[in-house]
């Protein structure tokens, strides 16, 4: 049998396998950020189809932090009921699920506010103030207890794709020179806080970290940095770190600068970076997102000890039970990665499908 199917624990969560389900929003939550039955039916899917490890889609620790409609909700208890359902669908089949916790900053639609001032298209966000930042951590640990009276078996933070964390970790974004920019140290400060919070709130219960490797932006969050980060939170007790990247500011030009020279990886968007993560961090645990299609580059990757764990995300929209294909001995995912999954008349607008066909 493959290693794939090799078993694997992160902290004290034991998964059957080393597939993983990064997270990926449905956007088919309910205007209040509940959850509708559609979602909980896919989550029951996805267990079904016996994926080692599901990263529930991201879920706002704040009214303010809501990325796009139909973005669900943690920020409150009556949130709790409807991700409770998705956990027990997910448990009755024996499956992993975490919650990834989000707070959107300079990217949610009203009031942006983030590290700093900073202009969009047409917009432009504003400073958050000292004691929001603090109202901010507050509600990620609020959110990760909501997590565990929900059963999740665990939490990520989301510290990739230009939401809030990540905001902060980018110079480009981030311009403030007090505890919260400037260094790496400083604008690092958030993670680490937030880090720290949930820790306290929750105990040894499995924390997770999605991080970018890179924002692909001319002066934002290098490579440098980011093995930096992964350093600080891998000696701070993080359970495992799920490599990714893109942020804001980002440039299609400079997305190579991401890849593995190794033509066995040439699918993978980030396993150059993830290699060279993994050179400073030894043998802690860690996943990888980002162009997986092949079961033989999965394959190779966990072989060769790039990482621990292969993630995926749009594959698992075109294919909920994939694991259990590739376990049948499928060769390759379906999905091309077109993308229409997110156009425009179709995110946010239906509950998430592939729209291949
Ligand atoms: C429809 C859709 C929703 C997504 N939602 C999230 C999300 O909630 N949180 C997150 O960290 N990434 C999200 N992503 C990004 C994926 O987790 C993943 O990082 C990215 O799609 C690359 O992996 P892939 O090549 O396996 O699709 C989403 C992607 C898609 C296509």
């Amino acid at each position: 049998m493959s290693v794939l199917f090799d078993p694997f624990k992160i902290g004290s969560m034991q998964l059957k396998n080393r597939l993983m389900r990064s997270a990926t929003t449905s956007a088919f939550s309910r205007p209040d950020g509940t959850i509708r039955p559609a979602i909980v039916e896919l989550y029951s899917d996805l267990a079904k189809g016996g994926t080692g490890l599901i990263v529930k889609g991201h879920l706002y620790v704040l009214e303010t932090g809501k990325a796009h409609e139909g973005m669900a909700g943690i920020s409150d208890d009556k949130h709790i009921s409807g991700l409770k359902e998705i956990t027990k669908a997910v448990h009755e089949h024996n499956g992993k699920i975490v919650a990834q916790l989000n707070h959107a900053g300079i990217n949610h639609k009203g009031d942006r506010a983030g590290p700093s001032e900073y202009k969009g298209d047409n917009w432009q966000s504003r400073a958050l103030l000292e004691n929001e930042i603090e109202e901010i951590i507050d509600a990620f640990g609020d959110a990760a207890e909501r997590a565990l009276q929900a059963d999740f078996d665990g939490v990520q933070i989301h510290g990739a794709h230009g939401y809030l964390i990540s905001q902060f970790l980018s110079k480009l974004v981030n311009t403030r020179d007090d505890q919260w920019g400037g260094s790496l140290n400083k604008r690092m400060n958030l993670l680490i806080r937030v880090y720290d919070e949930i820790r306290r709130r929750v105990g040894r219960v499995p924390l997770l970290l999605k991080l970018n490797s890179d924002d692909f932006s001319p002066n934002g969050f290098t490579i440098e940095d980011s093995i930096r980060v992964a350093q600080v939170m891998y000696e701070k007790g993080i359970d495992i770190i799920e490599i990714s990247g893109g942020g804001i500011g980002r440039r299609q030009d400079l997305r190579s600068r991401a890849e593995h020279d190794d033509d066995t990886f040439s699918e993978l968007a980030f396993a150059g970076h993830a290699a060279r993560i993994r050179n400073h961090t030894g043998s802690a645990p860690m996943a990888l997102v980002n162009g997986f299609r092949q079961q033989k580059t999965m394959q190779a990757s966990i072989e060769r000890g790039l990482v621990d764990v292969v993630s995926m995300s749009r594959p698992f929209i075109r294919e909920p039970t994939l694991v259990k294909k590739l376990k049948e001995g499928q060769d390759e995912v379906q999905c091309i990665r077109c993308d229409k999954c997110l156009g425009e008349d179709v995110f946010g607008k239906v509950m998430l499908q592939c729209q291949l066909d």
